[in-house]
C-alpha cells in the first residue's frame, strides 16, 4: 500500500528513483511523484493516475535545473483524500526546505491538522501525510538537523507510517523512519537506497539492511546510520537478496500475473524443497517453539486476509485430519475485534504473502498478548509478521508483483501441509508411513501443476464465450468450496464484475435464486474416487443448478467419467488426494479470471482502486 523509494550516490538519483517506482507501482497507483535535491535546492514533479503520467510531466519539464545527488519518490494507495495532483506524495513543508513521502497512516492526523492550521500553516491537500511535512519543517527549523527533526516528529505521530525526507540545505541526505510499515536499506559503494520492497533496488545492489520498529535512518553517499526514537545509534540486520533483477521484470509474458502463473510449480517446489530430510523428518525455517510446545498444542487459529484467508481454510480440512487438533480460520481483520479465547496452548498460524498486511499484523500482536504461539506462513523474508513469529515457513515464492495472487495461494497452501504434517510428527498422531505417502503426494504436485498450467489454452475459449455475464457463481464442496472462494476473488478483482463463491450444499438455502437462464456457475467437483458421496452431493447440486437454466463449467478429475454429461463444459486436472486437490483446482480459475478479464479490457496486473500489500487496517 503506497510504494517509495529514496536513493543517494553518484549516479542520476531522478532515473534511479523513477525506476525504482516502476518496480514498486504494484503497490498502488492512484498517483506518483518525486522530489529531488541538488545544488539549487529540492524539485518536485507529481501527478495523479498511474506512473506514465508523471513519466510525461517529467519529460516535458526540464527536470531541474541540475542534477539531483538525491531523490525520494512515492506510487500512492490513497487513503485521505481523491487521487488528485495535489494528493500526491511528496508534501513540502510551509517553508519549503523539506520534502517527504509516506506510506501509511497517521491517526492523530486530524488532531494535528487544528493544531497547525491554528498556528498560521496553510495546507493544500487532503492528506494526512501534509500534516507530517509541515511539523517535520517546524522541527528541522529549531536545529537543522533532519535526523533529529525525524525523531521529534515519530514522537507525535500515532498510526502506521513509513517516512522518507530530503531538506534542500542537505541535498545528499534522505532520512527515513518506520513504524508497522516496511523499510528496507539498499546498500552499494558509496551509494544507498531506502524502499519499501527490495525491488525498487534490485537491479543496483542486493546488499539490504534490515530495519527495525520505531527507527530512524539516515543515509548519504558517506554511509548509514540507525537510531531508536530516544536517538541512541542502533544496528540493522544486513542480509543478501538471493533473486536477481529478471525476478521483477515480465519475461516474455504479456502480463505478470500470467508469468506468476506460469511459475507455480517452480514455486511450489522451491517451497517444498529441503523441508524434509532422508528420515522423514519434516523441518521448518524458523522455529522458537520446542517440541513440548508443539506436543501442547490444542487448538489452532488460522488468520488471514483475501486470497491467504482461502489458503488456511484450505489447511482447515488437512490439519484437523492429520493432527486431530481442531482449528478455526478467521480474517484477520476481525479477529482480534471479537476477544477470542486463546492461551499458551493455542497456536496461530498467520498467513501472509508480504508479511506486512496491517490486519494480521495487528491480530497477530493481539494473539501475542494472549499469550498463544505464533507460527507465520511468509514470502517476504524478514518482514513484520515472521519477524513477529515464533516459528516461520517462508514460501520461497519469489516476488509476486501481479496484485491478483495466483503463486500465493499455491505455495501457502504447500507451505501448510508441510506445518501441520509437522505437527501431526511432533505429537505422534500419524505413523511415519503415513506421513511418509502424503509426503510422496506432496512431491508429485509441481508435475501435475505444471501439467494444468500448460492447459491454458482451454480456458481460455472457454472465459471469451462467458464474458459477456455480469453475475458468475462458483460452487465446491469440502476443499472445493475454499477454491470457489478464491475462484470468486480472482474474476471479482480482476473483472470488476459479480462473481461468488459458495457451498455447493449451501445454495438452496438461498443463494440459488440467483440463478438466471445462462447464468455461468463454475462447479470444483470433488474426486469421484474415495470420496465418492461428496461427488454424488456435487453431482446433484449441479443438476439442482442446471434445472434453473444455469451454465455450468466443471472443473472434475482426469478419469472422472460421470462429470461431463452433467455439464456445459468440462475442465480436467490431474488426479490428486482429496486434500491436495486445490493447489491443482484453483489454476483453472486464476485463466479464466485472466481471460474474462483480459476480454473486457482491464488491466491485469493493476486492477482497479487495489494494492498489492495492504498496509493500512
Ligand atoms: O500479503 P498478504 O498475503 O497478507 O495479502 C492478503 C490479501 O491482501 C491478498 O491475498 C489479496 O486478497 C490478493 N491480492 C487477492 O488476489
Amino acid at each position: 500500500m503506497c510504494g517509495i523509494i529514496g536513493y543517494t550516490g553518484p549516479k542520476d538519483a531522478l532515473s534511479i528513483a523513477l525506476e525504482g517506482l516502476r518496480r514498486l507501482e504494484y503497490r498502488g497507483y492512484d498517483s506518483a511523484g518525486i522530489a529531488a535535491t541538488g545544488p539549487t535546492g529540492i524539485d518536485v514533479w507529481k501527478k495523479s493516475g498511474k506512473l506514465v503520467n508523471l513519466e510525461a510531466e517529467l519529460e516535458a519539464s526540464d527536470r531541474g535545473a541540475a542534477t539531483p545527488t538525491a531523490a525520494i519518490g512515492h506510487t500512492r494507495w490513497a487513503t485521505h483524500g481523491v487521487p488528485s495532483d495535489d494528493n500526491a506524495h511528496p508534501h513540502t513543508s510551509q517553508d519549503g526546505r523539506i520534502s517527504l513521502v509516506h506510506n501509511g497512516i497517521i491517526e492523530n492526523f486530524s488532531q494535528l491538522r487544528s493544531e497547525l492550521t491554528n498556528t498560521g500553516v496553510e495546507f493544500n491537500s487532503q492528506t494526512d501525510t501534509e500534516v507530517a511535512a509541515h511539523l517535520l519543517g517546524l522541527e528541522y527549523a529549531k536545529d537543522g538537523d533532519l535526523t533529529a527533526a525525524m525523531r521529534r516528529l515519530c514522537q507525535r505521530l500515532e498510526g502506521a507510517f513509513t517516512f522518507l525526507a530530503v531538506a534542500a540545505d542537505q541535498p545528499e541526505v534522505i532520512v527515513g523512519a518506520r513504524r508497522n510499515s516496511p523499510l528496507v536499506a539498499g546498500v552499494a559503494d558509496g551509494e544507498y537506497f531506502l524502499a519499501s520492497d527490495v525491488a525498487a533496488f534490485i537491479s543496483h545492489t542486493s546488499e539490504a539492511v534490515e530495519l527495525g520498529q520505531d527507527q530512524i535512518v539516515t543515509i548519504s553517499p558517506e554511509g548509514i546510520a540507525l537510531h531508536d526514537l530516544d536517538g541512541a545509534a542502533v544496528d540493522g540486520k544486513p542480509y543478501s537478496v538471493d533473486w536477481d533483477i529478471n525476478a521483477a521484470e515480465k519475461d516474455g509474458y504479456d502480463t505478470f500475473m500470467m508469468k506468476e502463473i506460469h511459475q507455480q510449480p517452480t514455486a511450489v517446489a522451491d517451497t517444498l524443497r529441503g523441508r524434509i530430510d532422508q528420515h522423514g523428518h519434516i523441518a521448518l525455517d524458523e522455529v522458537r517453539l520446542s517440541e513440548q510446545e508443539f506436543r501442547d498444542i490444542n487448538k489452532v487459529f488460522i488468520i488471514a486476509c483475501g486470497t491467504s484467508y482461502h489458503a488456511g481454510l484450505v489447511t482447515k480440512y488437512a490439519l484437523e485430519h492429520w493432527t486431530r487438533i481442531p482449528c478455526e480460520v478467521e480474517l484477520a481483520s476481525e479477529f482480534r475485534y471479537r476477544d477470542p479465547v486463546l492461551d499458551r496452548s493455542t497456536l496461530v498460524v498467520a498467513i501472509s504473502q508480504s508479511g506486512e498486511t496491517m490486519d494480521t499484523l495487528m491480530a497477530v500482536r493481539h494473539a501475542r498478548t494472549q499469550n498463544a504461539r505464533i507460527l507465520s506462513i511468509s514470502n517476504t523474508v524478514g518482514s513484520s509478521i515472521p519477524r513477529e513469529s515464533d516459528a516461520v515457513v517462508y514460501t520461497r515464492a519469489g516476488i509476486e508483483v501481479a496484485v491478483a495472487s495466483t503463486k500465493a495461494f499455491l505455495t501457502q497452501a504447500a507451505a501448510c501441509y508441510v506445518v501441520a504434517l509437522h505437527i501431526a510428527q511432533r505429537r505422534g498422531v500419524m505413523y511415519s508411513d503415513e506421513v511418509a505417502a502424503v509426503v510422496e503426494s506432496l512431491k508429485a504436485m509441481p508435475d501435475k501443476i505444471e501439467s494444468v498450467v500448460g492447459n491454458g489454452e482451454s480456458i481460455r475459449n472457454l472465459a471469451q464465450h462467458i464474458a459477456a455475464h455480469q453475475r458468475v457463481l462458483f460452487i465446491g464442496r469440502h476443499v472445493g468450496y475454499p477454491v470457489a472462494l478464491e475462484g470468486a476473488l480472482k474474476l471479482k478483482e480482476l473483472a470488476y464484475i459479480h462473481a461468488e463463491g459458495f457451498a455447493a450444499g449451501e445454495l438452496k438455502h438461498g443463494p440459488i435464486s440467483l440463478i438466471e437462464s445462462g447464468t455461468p456457475v463454475v462447479a470444483l467437483v470433488p474426486s469421484p474416487a474415495g470420496r465418492s458421496v461428496l461427488h454424488d452431493k456435487m453431482i446433484s447440486n449441479m443438476q439442482e443448478v442446471k434445472a434453473r437454466g444455469a451454465q455450468l463449467i466443471a472443473i472434475a478429475e482426469e478419469g472422472d467419467d460421470v462429470t461431463a454429461s452433467h455439464a456445459d463444459h468440462t475442465v480436467y486436472v490431474p488426479q490428486a488426494p482429496t486434500l491436495l486437490a486445490p493447489i491443482l483446482t484453483a489454476i483453472p480459475l486464476q485463466y479464466l479470471a485472466v481471460e474474462y478479464a483480459g476480454a473486457l479490457g482491464h488491466d491485469i496486473d493493476q486492477p482497479r482502486n487495489l494494492a498489492k500489500s495492504v498496509t493500512v487496517e
